[in-house]
């Protein structure tokens, strides 16, 4: 059997009319590049965008964090930038934050999410890719998808999936190094469930089946005000899911998504919405959101992919877009008050911070 590696590399390199989406153009220039460069080194590609950010997914054979694949799709941003920059896009080159590449896009500013398979003789897999929002967004569809029959029919149907999964847990406050946790399915939910509602701080990179220790799934853990120490744009993760057969269904994956979790990332990188299913290449509006995922499902059989199934493209998820809409707009009648707006601690600008410092000067101790 052979064994695949797949990549989704992302970035927002520049966007038309302020974060909305990628143009024609730099759409083309990336694939381009990729189908160009990559021939000899990547089996096969597809590229596509939600929101202002662009993700180049890859299948080839060599492994996660290859060098060779990394510089591949840094150089595709790269290219993209230098027409981004021509069109003059907005925020053109806004997630390389590094001048050099150094081996690996991991820390420089992009989105990674990868999984070597062993393949099985048909291997469905889903590509998610979020905008205007963060690496956690993922954390309560995963927890839902995963341990909870509610959704995962198959907790109480199928006997490979009822032997459970191990999460693992990145505490993405912590930058030196990767520091993570491992916690098992059912025994720990209590635990998964402990970190997973801080989701600005506990995401999930991976899970694995505990019946057959394979990966399930690969999200992407990068916090970009984390590693370039100011604000630069919201982190909008991506992530690879496998399913069906002793792996949840696709439809058990997709469920969690109706109920719209309410994420960070809206207006300014500084507001709570619900994260609203779209269909692919869907742009972004309305108070600069709200945060949107989509997702594409594939089958690739030795690394070449079939064309992609748009998930969130069928007349359920129009319903379930209808409801996110009503409740961004409960949530944007209470304007910057209560919980629309994002703690101090995540605020993704630093005007609100200037603004207490000035007005400290001005506060008195009142005399008894
Ligand atoms: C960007 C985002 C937007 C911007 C807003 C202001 O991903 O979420 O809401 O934060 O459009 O952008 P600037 O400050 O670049 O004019
Ligand atoms: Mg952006
Ligand atoms: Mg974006």
């Amino acid at each position: 059997m052979a064994k695949i590696t797949l990549s989704i590399i992302k970035a927002d390199i520049g966007s038309i009319g302020g974060h909305i989406k990628p143009s024609q153009k730099l759409l083309e220039t990336v694939s381009n590049y990729i189908k160009e460069k990559g021939r000899g080194l990547i089996i096969d590609s597809y590229i596509g965008h939600t929101g202002d950010d662009i993700a180049i997914l890859t299948t080839h054979k060599k492994g996660p964090s290859n060098p060779k694949i990394h510089k591949l799709c840094w150089d595709a941003f790269l290219a993209g930038t230098k027409i981004a920059k021509s069109q003059g896009l907005y925020g053109a080159g806004q997630d390389l934050l590094v001048s050099a590449f150094s081996g690996n896009v991991k820390g420089m500013g992009p989105q990674v999410a990868e999984m070597e398979i062993e393949e099985r003789p048909a291997e469905p897999f889903l590509m998610f890719m979020a905008d205007k929002t963060e690496p956690g967004a993922f954390n309560l569809p995963l927890y839902l998808a995963f341990t909870d029959p509610m959704h995962n029919a198959g907790l109480i149907l199928s006997p490979k999936v009822k032997e459970g999964f191990k999460f693992v847990i990145m505490d993405v406050s912590y930058t030196k190094v990767d520091k993570i946790i491992e916690l098992k399915a059912p025994e720990e939910i209590y635990d998964i469930a402990a970190l997973l509602r801080d989701t600005g701080r506990f995401v999930v990179e991976s899970i694995f089946s505990r019946a057959s220790g394979e990966q399930v799934v690969s999200a992407s853990t990068t916090r970009l005000h984390n590693i370039a120490g100011k604000y630069v744009g919201k982190d909008d993760p991506v992530m690879l899911v496998r399913t069906q057969k002793d792996f949840p269904a696709t439809g058990e994956i997709l469920s969690p998504y109706t109920i719209t979790p309410l994420v960070a990332g809206f207006m300014r990188g500084s507001h709570n919405s619900p994260l609203m299913p779209v269909k692919k290449n869907t742009s972004i509006s309305f108070f600069d959101g709200p945060a949107i995922v989509s997702c594409l499902a594939f089958c690739e059989k030795e690394g070449k992919l079939t064309e992609s199934a748009d998930t969130f493209d069928h007349p359920y998820w129009d319903y379930v877009r209808e409801q996110a809409a009503q409740e961004t707009q409960e949530l944007r009648r209470q304007g910057f008050f209560g919980a629309d707006m994002l703690p101090m601690s995540e605020l993704e600008y630093t005007g609100v911070m200037e603004t207490l410092k000035e007005l400290e000067k001005r506060f008195k101790i009142r005399k008894k």
